[in-house]
């Protein structure tokens, strides 16, 4: 698939709505309209050599679904549908995360982190991590050597910050995840 897949998890949609920011930024050409990995089987994700993957925070820094306490299918459901852990290498993953800062200052966007090395641990190139400046937290397991291993966004307190912060982003992922998707098209 020579286009960027945009797959999240949701609880209460504001995931969704920062996938589909995502998505009208960079456009239909290059990228497919987002959708909620409680709809699809692992093959419709995996069919993408180029990935943007979305979730929120919820537990205490367990991948969101059902055993965090959420009411709606999410990534956990998701990935339990892997009979075995798949094999992304060749595949490049970018990741954002939704937190609450203020609330949840102690363990901001820490799902991110569980999500991040489920796929790591399968061979996937991991690309887009993000600056810890703007953001009042006292830990977040989703900060390594110094640095969030993908874009966070705090809608409800920094909301104002995230059209800057996509168009940022962007600008360091897509040069990347493009290259991945041609460079698979044209093996
Ligand atoms: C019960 C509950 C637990 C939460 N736990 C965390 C958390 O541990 N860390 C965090 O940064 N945000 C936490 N949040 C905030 C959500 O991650 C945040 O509101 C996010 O935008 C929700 O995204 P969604 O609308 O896509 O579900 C929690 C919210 C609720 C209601």
């Amino acid at each position: 698939m020579n286009k960027i897949g945009i797959f999240f998890g949701t609880e209460t949609g504001t995931t969704r709505l920062i996938a589909k920011k995502l998505h009208k930024k960079l456009g239909d050409d290059i990228a497919d309209k987002p959708v909620n990995v409680n709809r699809i089987v692992p093959a419709e994700l995996l069919a993408y050599d180029a990935l943007i993957l979305g979730t929120p925070s919820y537990g205490v820094g367990e991948i969101p679904g059902r055993g965090a306490g959420c009411l709606e299918p999410n990534w956990e459901e998701f990935l339990a549908q892997f009979t075995a852990p798949p094999n992304l290498a060749g595949k490049c993953v970018a990741f954002f995360g939704l937190g609450a800062q203020e609330r949840y200052a102690d363990r901001f966007c820490s799902s991110l982190r569980a999500l991040h090395d489920r796929f790591q641990a399968c061979g996937a190139e991991i690309v887009g991590d993000w600056a810890t400046d703007g953001y009042a937290v006292t830990h977040s397991a989703s900060v390594v050597h110094g640095r969030f291993v993908g874009l966070v966004i705090d809608q409800r307190t920094q909301g104002m910050h995230t059209d800057e912060r996509l168009d940022a982003w962007i600008a360091q992922i897509k040069p990347r995840l493009l290259e991945a998707a041609a460079r698979v098209a044209a093996a």
